[in-house]
This record gives C-alpha cells, structure tokens and sequence, in this order.
C-alpha cells in the first residue's frame, strides 16, 4: 500500500504503458486531483504522446486501462476508467482508504514512509542570517519562519539536512562603532543591544557632518581588520551582545540552528577564492576591482559581481564564495538553500552562476544552489511596514504585542483556565499567528500584515486550526476507549470517505512544498482539512453508536488530529490541549 498515492499510480502507469509498448521515454503521464464527480486522480500525457507517434488517443488510452485493470495491485480496490479523448480516471474505493488508514497511523509512520524520497541528500540551510549589531526587526520574520519551516520539511522528508545561521558580523558597522565607542569612553559590556544600536545611530549622524571623525572610522575598521587586539575586543563584545539578543528571539519563535558561522569565520579564507578565480581566468581587475562577468549572459555580462574591492577589501560576495567552498569541502554538502528576500536575487544569480564556473574549471563536483526569497511585509497602507516616526519595527516589540492581544482574546476565550493555563494559550496564540500569517501566502507575494485578521478565529488562521484541534482532543478525552490502537473498518458514508481522501493528500501535498521549497501549500491543506473535519462531525455522530461504527470513527478523528498535528509541527507551531 503507497503511502503516496499519486506517484504509486504512477509507478503502475508506467509499466502499463510499457506492457503496452508505448516507450516510457516520450510518455509522460502526469497524475492530478481529478474532478471528483469522476475521480480521485487523473492521468494525462497519453494526448501528446499519441499525437507524436500519429496514434488515436483513445485507443492508446484503452489499451493501457485494460492492462491496469487486470493488475493484482488495482484489483478491487481502484477503479480505474477512461475519460475523454485520452485521460485515464482513478478513483479510489472504500476498502482502499480504510487500508491507508489502518496503516498509516502516527507521525512515525509517515516519517518512515516519506524519508525513502530524501534520505542521502546532505543539504545546508542557510536562514535568518541577521547582521550583528543591529537589533531584528520585522524584515527579518520571514526568512527566519520561511527557513525553519524548509528546515523541518525537509528533514521529515529524510533528507541530511544543516542549520546555519549566516549572521553579517564583518561589516562597515563596526568602524563607525569602534570610533564612537572610544569617543565617548563608553564600557560596552554593560550595554544592551538597543543601547548599541543607539550608539551606532551616534556616531553615522556624526560621522555625516564631521570629516575627521569619518576619517577615524574608517581607520579603526582597518585596524580592525588588520587584526588589532583592542578592536578585535570591541568587536567581539559587541557580537557576543548581538548573539545573546538573537537568541531571546530564537528562544521565543522555537527556532535553533546547527552552526552559527558568521562571514567573519571566512575573513581569513579568502586569497585561495582570488587565486583560483584569476587563475582560470574567470575573475578579472575591472576599474581597481576584482570582477567576475558573465558574458554569455545577458544583464550579467555588464554588471560586475565583485568579489574584491579596490580597496583590497573583501565583500559578501567573497565570503559567500568562501562559505560555499567550505560547506561543499568541510560540510559535505550535494546542496545549498539560501533564504532570504527577493532584493537579493541578483547576488544569488551571480553567485551561483560563478561558483558553477568556478567548480567545472577544478573539477569538482558542483553543489545544487537555491535561492528561496520571499516577498515583503507590508502595512495596512500598502507600503513597507514601518512604525508611526518611519522605522522598522523591532521583532522584540512585535512579538509581544502579538503575546498581548492573544491574552486579550485568551482572557475572553478561555474563561475555564487557570491563569498560567491561560498565558500560555496566550503565548501560543500569539507566536503561531505571527507565523502562521507569514507562511500563509505563496513566500514569493507580498502580503498585508493585520493584526485584525491574524488572530481572528474565522478564516485561514493559527487561532482557528489551533481551536480546531483543541476540539477535537476535547471530543477523545471524552471517550474511554482505548484509542491509540483503534482500526476502522470499511467506511461507510460519504462525510467519512470524503475525509480521508483528504488525509491521503497528505503526503502529496508535503511532497509538493519539500519540492518547490514552499510551505504555503502546508498551511492552506491543514485548513481545507480542518473544514473536511468539521463536516464529517456535524453530519456524522460518534459518540453513542454502535461499537464498531463508534471506533472506526474515533479512528478517522485520531488520524486526522495526527495528520493536523503533524502538519502544524512542520510549519514551526506548537498546538494547545486546550484552549
Ligand atoms: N546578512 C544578510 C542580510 O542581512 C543575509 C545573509 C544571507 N546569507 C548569505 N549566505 N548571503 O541581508
């Protein structure tokens, strides 16, 4: 029994096809939702193929549904039919899905099922990568949300897969830092993070309107980077800062990461990039710098990817070189993700173009690279979001505003909890709908963020699959079967079947985002099932029937809440026992 039914159609398509003499090479049946009046699935592709070799369609497609037909695996338990000129319609029986149901029970079954897809492929995620310094602020949610989701996906899916946080700890800021620090006579380890980034303001307003104090900055990031032990002691106060406030907020939103290798890990790896690049002639000097051009493409021909300035200093686009070199040498990486905005999309393109290049000349074998941006956060008025005096607002203040309205709602809500209970409903509720909006929409769209909307229980929400869940806990705490070895047998109505055809979605669909690097199709199954779920117990009693009916129903209840639970863990949310 295929834990994911569309490609297990597939498979038997194919040898069909091949039983038949149609050659696999020019046939490619691509199996889809079908239109449910006929079916569960839909194959296509016999179209094309016959008319490629100058053959009736239908005939093709007739040929190949009697030989299914006759195959031990469909025999009673999909209907297989032709439909059309030339589609082939599957629609899977009763028997089949109580099979799938009694087999695939827990999130263990399914990890096991999916990791033969993934497993052997070690890959690096490279996400929230702030720059130090700096507090996180709100352009700083999606990569983090977007990234760890990838994460989890794509490690359920059995693939060997790297955390590491890129954080931006070499940067221009530190000279302008180190200068006023030393102005001012501050001791800096006493300092916040919201303190150093006043600092920071300090010293750029200066730095504008006063030459010298220009000139010294920039010698101190020199001094700095020529290895000067006084700055080199700043520098790492201030990171360590940084590092501490980062992780409050990774504490907060349930995110960690294997490595925290920030560009300045890479500062001293960068000559062996100079020297293989010029080597093979794929960087050049162009105006004091060392570029990379790519003829053969068009705007990437003109515009330079410069991997050093001409300064002599190095760049991001140096220690992204570097990092690459070191996850395929030292890490061992067939693959690369990067997450990060859609403004970064030319670096990307650069990048990966170079490294291809760069990796051919020597031989090596290339890691695949992707680039997995997103879209902005906008406010209600169409525009970047930005707090009322014009900044971005601090990650810090909108979590726990987020934490403060969802205690409103809590309060309201959750009348018959205990106070701590309810803060940590609160909590909840905050955390998840702050992600939960975030990864909702296609990542490569903008989207409107409202507090509004987000934590409304009406509607594609975290309150709303959360309250969905609760219930249901709520409705087997109630029965005192024992619940977790429960089997169904054969389904019965309508509302019973319709809800697990959606439960064998599931792994289609979670197939489809490890794919295309997308969780988004995660959040709008969950809340397709959950109104799945919603119909079948309104229409069909569970309670107070006869046993057997009683347990094959608790049984669907139970998978679903597996399959919801599952599903909320993927995208980074914690679910309530109750709310
Ligand atoms: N620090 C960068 C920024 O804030 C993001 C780094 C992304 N990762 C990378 N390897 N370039 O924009």
């Amino acid at each position: 029994m295929w834990f994911q039914v569309d490609t297990g159609i597939l498979k038997v398509v194919l040898e069909a096809a091949q039983a038949c003499n149609i050659s696999t090479v020019d046939f490619y049946p691509d199996i889809r939702q079908a239109d449910p009046r006929f079916g569960d699935f839909q194959a296509n592709g016999v179209l094309p193929y016959a008319k490629l070799h100058h053959l009736n369609p239908r005939h093709v497609t007739e040929q190949i549904v009697e030989k299914l037909r006759s195959l031990e695996v469909f025999s009673g338990k999909i209907e297989v039919s032709v439909a059309g000129p030339g589609f082939i319609n599957f629609k899977l029986s009763g028997s089949f899905l109580t099979e799938w149901l009694n087999l695939y029970k827990s999130e263990n079954d399914y990890r096991s099922a999916i990791a033969q897809n993934w497993s052997g492929r070690r890959i690096v995620i490279d996400y929230s990568s702030p720059n130090t310094a700096k507090q996180m602020h709100v352009g700083h949610l999606r990569s983090m949300n977007i990234g760890d989701s990838i994460y989890r996906i794509l490690k359920f899916c059995g693939a060997d897969i790297i955390r590491d946080n890129h954080i931006g700890d070499w940067g221009t800021q530190f000279g302008i830092l180190i200068m006023t620090i030393k102005k001012e006579g501050l001791r800096i380890s006493d300092l916040s993070l919201e303190e150093v980034e006043l600092l920071y303001q300090r010293g750029s307003t200066l730095v504008r309107s006063n030459e010298s104090a220009l000139a010294t900055a920039r010698n101190e990031l020199v001094k700095l980077q020529n290895g000067d032990s006084e700055n080199l002691e700043i520098w790492k106060i201030i990171n360590k800062i940084s590092l501490a406030a980062f992780d409050d907020i990774y504490r907060e939103m349930g995110v960690s990461f294997d490595y925290t290798l920030g560009e300045s890990f890479y500062r001293d790896r960068v000559d062996r990039i100079y020297q293989e690049l010029m080597e093979k002639h794929i960087a050049r000097i162009d105006n004091g710098a060392l570029c990379v051009f790519h003829e053969d493409h068009e705007q990437f021909s003109r515009q330079p990817f410069i991997i050093r300035k001409a300064d002599g200093a190095s760049n991001y686009a140096t220690t992204d070189l570097a990092t690459v070199l070191y996850r395929t040498e030292i890490l061992h990486a067939d693959e690369l993700i990067y997450v990060t905005d859609g403004r970064q999309q030319d670096h990307f393109q650069q990048l990966f173009l170079t490294v291809q290049k760069w990796y051919a000349a020597f031989n090596r074998k290339c890691p695949e690279m992707q680039h997995v941006w997103f879209g902005t956060i906008l406010g209600e008025d169409g525009k970047a979001i930005k707090t009322r005096s014009g900044t971005p607002i601090k990650l810090k203040e909108l979590l726990n505003e987020a934490k403060t309205r969802a205690r409103e709602i809590a309060n309201e809500k959750s009348e018959g909890l205990s106070d701590s209970d309810r803060q940590h409903v609160a909590n909840v509720i905050g955390i998840d709908s702050i992600k939960y909006v975030d990864l909702l929409p296609n990542r490569t769209n903008d989207y409107v963020f409202s507090w509004g909307k987000m934590l409304s229980f009406n509607g594609n929400t975290a309150a709303y699959l959360l309250y969905a869940i609760a219930r249901i806990k709520s409705i087997l705490r109630k029965c005192d079967t024992d619940i977790i070895d429960l089997t169904a047998d054969c389904l019965e109505t309508e509302e019973e079947k319709n809800l697990v055809r959606k439960l064998i979605y599931f792994p289609i669909i979670l197939s489809q985002a490890a794919k295309e690097l997308r969780p988004h199709y995660l959040c709008t199954y969950l809340f397709e099932l959950t109104g799945e779920c919603s119909t079948f117990y309104r229409a069909d009693r569970i309670l107070g029937e006869p046993t057997n009916i009683t347990s094959r129903r608790l049984a669907i209840m139970l998978r679903t809440l597996n399959i919801l639970e599952t599903g909320m863990h993927l995208l980074g949310l914690e679910t309530l026992e109750r709310m």
